[in-house]
This record gives structure tokens, C-alpha cells and sequence, in this order.
């Protein structure tokens, strides 16, 4: 079968076509994103005006474009998986009502995705995952921990009390003047670090599985202002090892809690924008080998929003789910188990 997945939850338009094959063979036949990062970095952050706007000129183009790259018409498609939730309401309202319309239009089932059981769905794209395992989700927006009974069964086990780990990259990188999204630029800054700067832990301690970066996030932006008070250069590279050192360890600390909670599973899956981070990349492959555990980490050009990953996920939603009717909405926050 093959189905068309869109997503429009934040800032990138990306529409895919998946093929499916013998239950959970997938092959990409097209991978279309356009990404509002340029439009959105002279503010500094997403606007989220501007990313529905965004979204509205190039989602019908892109649609277009990704089934001429999969060589199909719509009507060789068998389904259609949209992201109707959690994120930026504006924006997902665009895709949900896109998706709508053509699954309308061209009479084919339309499937809502959680946008995070997409973000787990991009490992099964490229690897041959199956069911249990514990999912560690970090992007702009989220930070979860996920145990992954079933490809449709989902318990949130753990997250953020506060910010989201990319956002704390994000801003930590534009106190120090870096371009938005500041993440992939820390993730190399890192490497140029000699002294580590000292940062608290980001996993909150006791008998849970959750983190708070705020805390981290105010004692990196105290100490570059400080720093800068005293009229003396802050060394960037430092400062990004240091909350590399302090985010990546942290998440090092709640996975082992998380796997000594679980001791029947021992498959680790990472996800989200922050799953191409390559120290975290180094310490979960570490960690996994230590433990014996079994490790799953989508390619870098799934790790960030992709059609491919909601369409994956909306193929099991296709195979046992029940198809949404034309009075499918968005919804800003919501989780599903
Ligand atoms: O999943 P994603 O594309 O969008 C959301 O759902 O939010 O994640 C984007 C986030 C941004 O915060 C970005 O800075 C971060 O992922 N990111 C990284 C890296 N690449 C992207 N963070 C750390 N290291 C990276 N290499
Ligand atoms: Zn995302």
C-alpha cells in the first residue's frame, strides 16, 4: 500500500510517500521539506503567524511535487496520514485541512498522527525496530520519554517539567549570538571546548523519569551574563561542552533509571531533531553497548520533522486505527497513549 504523509506542526512543510510492504517494509519513494528556518531566524525563534502563512504557500506545491517524485497520482494512493497534534495550532490546522480536502477529494482514508509516535515512527523508516522499547523523543518543542508496547500503544514514562531540550539548545546558542536553530551549531561548537563550563543536571533526582532544562538553561545564560559583566570574553566552545556535557549526561542518567524501571526491555530508540545531536549519538551507543541493550537511531535526515516518519506512523494507524471523518481537528497539546 502506499500512503502520503504531511506535517505541518511547526516550521517545515514536509510531505512523503511511503510504500509498505509485507507489514513494515517501508520503502521512501518521496521526501519533500520546505523549511521556514531562514524566514524564522531573523526573529529568533518560530513566529507562529508566520509558520502558518509559511505553510499555506508551499503545501500544495509540495504535495504535488512529492507524488511526481514517487511517480504516482493520487489515485494510486491507498491512504493519508496527517499530524493533527501536539503543536503550534495555526500550523497544524494547515496540514489537518489540506489533508482533509484531498483525502476528501480523491476518496481515500485519512489518518491523524501524534506528532511524537511520528518522531518514534522515523526508526522504523530505515530499521528493522519492532515493539517493546523505550523511546527517548527530544526536538524544538518536546522531551519524552515513551515505552513503546505496541506499534499503536504508548506510556509516556517520563518528560520535561519546563523547557524542551532543543529549546534550551536553541537558547543557549542565541545568548551567544548564534544563528536559530542554535542546535546543530552547539553540536559542533562542542567539539572546540577545552575547559567545560560547570552546568547543573538537567534529570530531576528521585524516583522518576523526568528533566527540567530550564535550570540549566538559567545557569548558561547567569554565567554568560556575568561573564560578560566583568567585561571578560565568554568562551563559546566551553560554554557549549559544558551543557552538552550537562543535557547528553542527564539524559544518560534518567535512560539507565528508565531501563533498571523496565528490566524486561532492552531496546533503546531515539527520535526528534535532537536525536541527530552527535554526542548524544557517541553516549547512547556507549551506554547501550555497556548494558547490553539493543540501540535504534533514525538516519540524521529523518531525525528532523518529515513527512516520511507521519506516514509510517499512519500506516499502522491505516492497518488497525480507525480513519478520522471531515470533522477532524488540530489540537495544540495532546498526547496520545
Ligand atoms: O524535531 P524537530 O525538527 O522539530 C520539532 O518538533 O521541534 O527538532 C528541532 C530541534 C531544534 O531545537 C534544533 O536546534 C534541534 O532540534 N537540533 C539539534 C541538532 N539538530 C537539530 N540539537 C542538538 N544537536 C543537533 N545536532
Ligand atoms: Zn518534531
Amino acid at each position: 500500500m502506499k500512503i502520503l504523509g504531511i506535517e505541518s506542526s511547526c516550521d517545515e512543510t514536509a510531505v512523503a510517500v511511503l510504500e509498505c510492504r509485507n507489514d513494515c517494509e517501508f520503502s521512501i519513494l518521496s521526501n519533500e521539506v520546505a523549511s521556514q528556518i531562514q524566514v524564522h531566524a531573523r526573529y529568533g525563534g518560530v513566529v507562529p503567524e508566520i509558520a502558518s502563512r509559511a505553510h499555506c504557500e508551499a503545501i500544495t506545491n509540495l504535495v504535488t511535487k512529492a507524488l511526481d517524485d514517487a511517480n504516482i497520482n493520487p489515485s494510486d494512493l491507498d491512504a493519508v496520514a496527517v499530524t493533527a497534534f501536539p503543536g503550534l495550532i495555526g500550523a497544524l490546522l494547515v496540514g489537518v485541512n489540506f489533508a482533509k480536502g484531498f483525502a476528501y477529494q480523491y476518496k481515500l482514508p485519512l489518518y491523524a498522527v501524534d506528532h511524537i509516535k511520528g518522531h518514534i515512527a522515523s526508526n522504523y523508516l530505515t530499521n528493522d525496530l519492532k515493539p517493546p522499547f523505550i523511546a527517548f523523543v527530544a526536538s524544538g518543542g518536546h522531551t519524552s520519554m515513551v515505552l513503546v508496547h505496541d506499534y499503536r500503544k504508548h506510556q509516556v514514562i517520563g518528560g520535561t517539567r519546563d523547557d524542551a531540550m532543543g529549546e534550551a539548545f536553541d537558547k543557549i546558542a542565541r545568548v551567544m549570538d548564534m544563528p536559530y536553530p542554535g542546535g546543530a551549531a552547539m553540536d559542533k561548537l562542542a567539539y572546540d571546548g577545552k575547559n567545560p563550563v560547570q552546568f547543573p543536571s538537567a534529570a530531576i533526582k528521585g524516583d522518576n523519569l523526568d528533566f527540567s532544562f530550564s535550570g540549566i538553561k538559567t545557569a548558561a545564560l547567569n554565567y554568560i551574563n556575568s561573564t560578560k559583566q566583568k567585561g571578560e570574553e565568554i568562551n563559546r566552545a566551553d560554554i557549549a561542552l559544558g551543557f552538552t556535557n550537562s543535557a547528553v549526561g542527564s539524559v544518560i542518567t534518567k535512560l539507565d533509571q528508565a531501563f533498571k524501571m523496565y528490566p524486561e526491555v532492552n531496546r533503546l530508540a531515539i527520535a526528534g531533531g535532537v536525536a541527530a545531536n552527535s554526542h548524544l549519538r557517541r553516549e547512547v551507543t556507549k551506554f547501550s553497548k555497556k548494558h547490553g541493550i539493543e540501540l535504534y537511531m533514525p538516519e540524521l535526515k529523518y531525525c528532523g520533522d518529515n513527512g516520511a516518519m507521519i506516514a509510517a506512523a499512519g500506516y499502522f494507524e491505516y492497518k488497525n486505527g480507525t480513519p478520522a471523518d471531515l470533522n477532524l481537528n488540530a489540537e495544540a497539546s495532546r498526547f496520545e497513549d
